[in-house]
């Protein structure tokens, strides 16, 4: 049997943080590795996601490329995800020639078939820009929890999803002017024509997590409908046909199919360029997805329906969805800032320390909460106190006391038996909870032997042994570096970095999770080292410190719209001393703002300067006058001076 696994391509939007992590990477990793230490004929494939509007948005935001941010995040991405062990055999981009060919491909074989029809509709379109307002490009006012902001797929505030014309007072990203409806041509791919299909499909798939088949049913309740493929952009997959120039492939079409094209590149950087089809196209294949919650209605059902629209390619086996994790008991938002990035993290603590740490709370089954006091906690009392101790008390004593020199010893008591027993069955039990996606189960278990082997230690107290009874003293150590032995191993698909250095301390090699349920304990061991050092209290407040930090994102800059003013006329206003009233033109339209900088301005002084306000501001009254804005200024212990420009400039320009 093959065994081919994928993570969700990340978008080429931003790094990879937490909840990325403990959604998808991480749970695929420790599978992947144990799956090789069994041996088996297995590939993880991934690469970045690197068509979509947040793409072209942060582009545009950025007034860089899309291009330049794609390179930028993929070589981000890629490095993070190698410095913290994710041990892919091939991460690819959406943008290789490769993927554009085969994307093309799929989408042409599918049409050919009858799978995808052109239908008029209309969508908004922005008249200052001269373009169509693909989902993301909308915001506005959301119809649910009335908030401004809201995206026109989806509110971030409330949580549910959105088509753009449900937006209130709809605005275009970019200039904030009100988009048209107008009508555009765009691809539908049949979905409805698969429902019974799909139903029967996921009819064998009882044993997948509630969660996954909770969702699915819900959606085929709902029945399935067509779904748009196409997208008014030039930043995609141009959809290959004559009447469709200027359109590209919808991301969400495109993406999955990325899957293909990084095992095809796989095969090809490896020399066999038709590897990829004995995977492919091959009905023994165990297809595996892993992927976070807000991806299941895509790989469990519109991604199937694509592959059997297709024909010849083999159906996901498995979907291994995670829930979402919150931080500090808030949600993860990326366009906040609020989340804790993976490059940052790693300046500061060893992988292995947060593969635990996220191992150990993984949202298998519910969301779950990652706090940074836990996370110190589980380093100090299990990582170091439980594991590293074990290790590190056997391994110094071997040292000290016999020169490095492993004992040997053959007629063993009733607990040792046992002990050699659960050692015996250890790589079985994990084994069985890691391919059930078992993840923190499979955990628990590895940490029991480090525990079982702590109370040994203690119970038969070698210090003393060693000096009464040498014979007992030498049983007691060798009882205790089998359980160090199978630890090499067994640690290995969740703390690849631990287990490599411990490996080399015991000069160890074994490779195979089947070998070691009889462990052969090393005759020598070198130099031991502490495997883990305690987080210290400071450190960690650090952190937390930071979290708490309020961060602006471009995104919230964005909502404010700065703009060039000139005074037209101005007086104080009555009963105050130090409010202005000033009448105010930007660019055709005139509106009156009242400023509190009458202690260092006379109304007088204003009239005729060029001044920076914030156009969109929620009108206000003061002292009984009506603010339409505020203007900028700067203020330290001197005083106060109003914000002007470098070179004379028309009223109502964007200041940015
Ligand atoms: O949600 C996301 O981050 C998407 N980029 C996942 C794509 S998964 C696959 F289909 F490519
Ligand atoms: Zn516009």
């Amino acid at each position: 049997m093959k065994i081919l696994v994928t993570s969700a391509l990340p978008y080429a939007n931003g790094d990879i943080h937490l909840g990325h992590l403990a959604g998808a990477y991480l749970p695929a990793d420790i599978y992947v590795r144990y799956q090789r230490l069994k041996g088996r004929d297995v590939i993880h494939i991934c690469g970045t996601d690197e068509h979509g509007v947040p793409i072209t948005v942060l582009a545009d935001q950025q007034k860089k490329t899309p291009r330049e941010i794609v390179d930028y995040y993929h070589e981000s991405i890629k490095k993070s995800f190698i410095e913290f062990g994710i041990s892919f055999d091939n991460f690819s981009r959406t943008t290789i020639p490769l993927h554009y060919r085969l994307a093309q491909d799929f989408f042409l074989k599918i049409y050919n078939k009858g799978y995808i029809y052109a239908k008029e509709n209309e969508q908004f379109y922005c008249p200052k820009c001269q373009r169509f307002l693909p989902d993301r490009y909308v915001v506005g006012k959301c119809p649910r929890c009335g908030i401004d902001g809201a995206k026109g797929d989806q509110c971030e505030a409330c949580g549910r999803w959105l088509e753009p014309f449900q937006l209130i007072e709809p605005r275009c990203l970019i200039c904030n002017e009100r988009p048209v409806k107008q009508k555009t041509k765009h691809w539908y791919f049949r979905l409805s024509q698969f429902q019974n299909q799909l139903v029967w499909w996921i009819e064998e798939k009882k044993h997948w997590r509630e969660t996954v088949l909770s969702s699915v049913k819900g959606w085929l309740k709902e029945g399935l409908q067509d779904r748009p493929i196409t997208r008014d952009m030039s930043w995609g997959v141009p959809v290959p046909l004559e009447e469709a120039r200027g359109k590209v492939l919808y991301v969400w079409f495109d993406a999955p199919i990325g899957y293909i094209s990084s095992t095809m590149e796989w095969a090809i950087n490896k020399g066999e360029p038709d590897l990829w089809k004995e995977y492919w196209f091959n009905p023994e294949t165990k297809l595996v997805h892993f992927i976070g919650k807000d991806n299941i209605v895509f790989h469990a059902l519109i991604w199937p329906a694509m592959l059997m629209a297709y024909g010849d390619y083999i159906l996901p086996s498995e979907i291994p969805a995670n829930q979402f994790l919150n931080l500090e008991g808030e949600k993860l938002s990326t366009s906040r800032g609020y989340a804790i990035w993976l490059p940052e993290y790693l300046k500061e603590f060893p992988a292995d320390s947060l593969r635990y740490a996220l191992t150990r709370n993984l949202p298998e089954t519910r969301d779950s909460d990652f706090t940074w006091r836990d996370f110190q906690a589980w380093h100090n009392n299990e990582l170091a106190d439980i594991l590293g101790n074990y290790i590190n008390r056997t391994l110094t004593f071997i040292e000290k006391y016999y020169n490095y020199n492993v004992p040997s010893a053959s007629a063993f008591t009733e607990s040792e038996n046992r002990i050699l027993d659960m050692l015996h069955k250890a790589p079985g039990i994990i084994g069985e909870k890691i391919e059930n996606f078992e993840f923190k189960n499979a955990l628990q278990e590895v940490m029991k032997l480090a525990q079982e082997g702590n109370r040994y230690f203690d119970k038969e107290a070698p210090w003393i042994t060693r000096k009464t009874n040498p014979l007992i003293g030498e049983r007691t150590m060798y009882i205790c570096m089998k359980i160090v032995t199978s630890l090499a191993v067994l640690i290995e698909p969740f703390l690849p970095f631990t287990a490599q250095k411990l490996k080399k301390m015991i000069n160890f090699t074994e490779q195979s999770w089947d070998h070691i349920s009889t462990p052969i304990v090393p005759t020598t061991i070198g130099k031991p080292e502490i495997l883990f050092k305690k987080i210290e209290n400071q450190v960690i407040e650090v952190q937390i410190a930071k979290l708490k930090k309020k961060e602006c994102t471009i995104d919230d800059f964005n909502k404010l719209e700065l703009r060039t003013a000139r005074v037209v006329s101005a007086k104080k206003v009555e009963g105050s001393d130090h409010l202005i009233v000033c009448e105010i033109e930007i660019g055709d339209k005139k509106k009156q703002i009242v400023a509190g900088i009458g202690k260092y301005y006379q109304p007088e002084e204003l009239i005729g300067k060029t001044i920076i306000v914030v156009n969109n501001l929620k009108p206000v009254t003061l002292k009984g006058v009506l603010s339409e804005g505020m203007l900028l200024a700067a203020q330290d212990k001197e005083g106060l001076v109003l914000l002007t420009t470098d070179k004379p400039i028309s009223p109502g320009a964007t200041v940015k």
